[in-house]
């Protein structure tokens, strides 16, 4: 199994899930996070942590996201390990928990 960062995220990047990941899974792009489902050890550690409440267990995920399994696999072949927290996104709390945010995705 392994966690999975989802839509919510996008655009808010608040990095606290990096700060306790014992394995550094974590990926990072433009405006979202991803987890290596290879490395994931499904300590559950980040889960509580985000603020935005993006981060499941892959057989917990909402119905809707079903999809960011493979997203998270995909990207997280593309882009550079963080293990650092950083300050969020500018605007982060204002696009916390709005609707439809796949479409800012940046790659
Ligand atoms: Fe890292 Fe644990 Fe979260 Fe997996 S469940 S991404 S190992 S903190
Ligand atoms: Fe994203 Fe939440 Fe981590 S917003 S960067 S999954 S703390």
């Amino acid at each position: 199994m392994t966690f999975v960062v989802t839509e919510n995220c996008i655009k808010c990047k608040f990095t606290d899930c990096v700060d306790v990941c014992p394995v550094d899974c974590f990926h990072e792009g433009p405006n979202f996070l991803v987890i290596d489902p290879n490395e994931c050890i499904d300590c559950t550690l980040c889960e509580p942590e985000c603020p935005a409440n993006a981060i499941f267990a892959e057989d917990e995920l909402p119905d809707n996201q079903e999809m960011f399994i493979s997203l998270n696999a995909e990207l997280a072949k593309q882009w550079p390990i963080i293990t650092e927290v950083k300050t969020p996104l500018a605007d982060a709390d204002d696009w916390n928990g709005k609707p439809d945010k796949l479409k800012q995705l940046e790659r």
